[in-house]
């Protein structure tokens, strides 16, 4: 609200309010209030802003796909440390992170990797690979009815974080789940009540796959399943 204390104030610069006041006045600085005018364009400011940030969200999502043919280039370390760092924040269950990340950056053993991933070779040429491990145990005792699957869940969803940012930060990834899983787990020192999620591999890609999507508004309904009136 402007009266005629706040619109004689916005008017004058900082160093011009002190002049104003004797030290005895106050103890305390006086902050400058913003005038109304001032505030309307903040608030559009920050509505644009809100509103390029969640655009940018939406091509995110939209343009994010699974690339198999990697470049050698270089993955700056600290992009992946951030990336999982960052992923870490996702929904689970009774806020229980149940899932440990392997990096991997051997040459030799993403080649290994790749022959156990039924020859699903290509994974080696990305300059890392991150290995999603799931650890059921304290989700289950917190949860012994639901825990698997809450354990599954919170364990998807910090790996789509992860799809996700790889994607944002320039980079190409994709959910490798096909593997012989028991030998990758002994290959990699994983103990047998764990179980390996996914084999992501990290890297900039070398193409471009367009997939078609069944992206069609009938797979939503309202208020009840099957109905699609509003
Ligand atoms: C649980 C899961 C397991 C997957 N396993 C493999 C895999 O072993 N090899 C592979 O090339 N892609 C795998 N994918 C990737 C899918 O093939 C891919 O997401 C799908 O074709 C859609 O393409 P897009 O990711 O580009 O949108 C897997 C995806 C998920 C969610």
């Amino acid at each position: 609200m402007t009266n005629r204390f706040t619109s004689f104030f916005s008017s004058k610069k900082e160093h011009e309010i002190d002049d104003y006041y004797s030290p005895d006045d106050y103890s305390e600085p006086q902050k400058v209030l913003p005038t109304e005018k001032e505030l309307k364009n903040l608030r559009k400011e920050n509505a644009l802003l809100k509103k390029s940030f969640f655009e940018q969200n939406l091509e995110s999502i939209k343009t994010r796909r699974s690339v198999r043919k990697y470049s050698t280039k270089e993955v700056d370390e600290k992009t992946i440390y951030d990336i999982i760092e960052a992923s870490l924040n996702a929904p689970a269950t009774g806020n229980i992170q149940n899932y440990r990340t392997i990096i991997v950056k051997d040459q030799k053993r993403k080649n290994e990797i790749g022959k156990i991933a039924l020859n699903q070779c290509w994974l080696s040429e990305a300059p890392y690979l991150l290995i999603i491990v799931r650890d059921d145990s304290k989700v289950i005792s917190m949860y012994p009815q639901d825990g698997m699957r809450y354990s599954i869940q919170n364990t998807a969803a910090y790996i789509q974080n992860i799809l996700s940012l790889v994607h944002a930060a320039g980079l190409s990834s994709c959910w490798v789940e096909a593997c012989q899983n028991d030998v990758l787990k002994e290959y990699l020192g994983i103990s047998g009540s764990l179980s390996i999620d996914a084999v992501l591999p990290v890297g900039y890609a070398l193409e471009k796959p367009h997939v078609e999507k069944e992206l069609i508004l009938d797979m939503v309904f309202f208020e009840t399943y099957g109905n699609r009136d509003k």
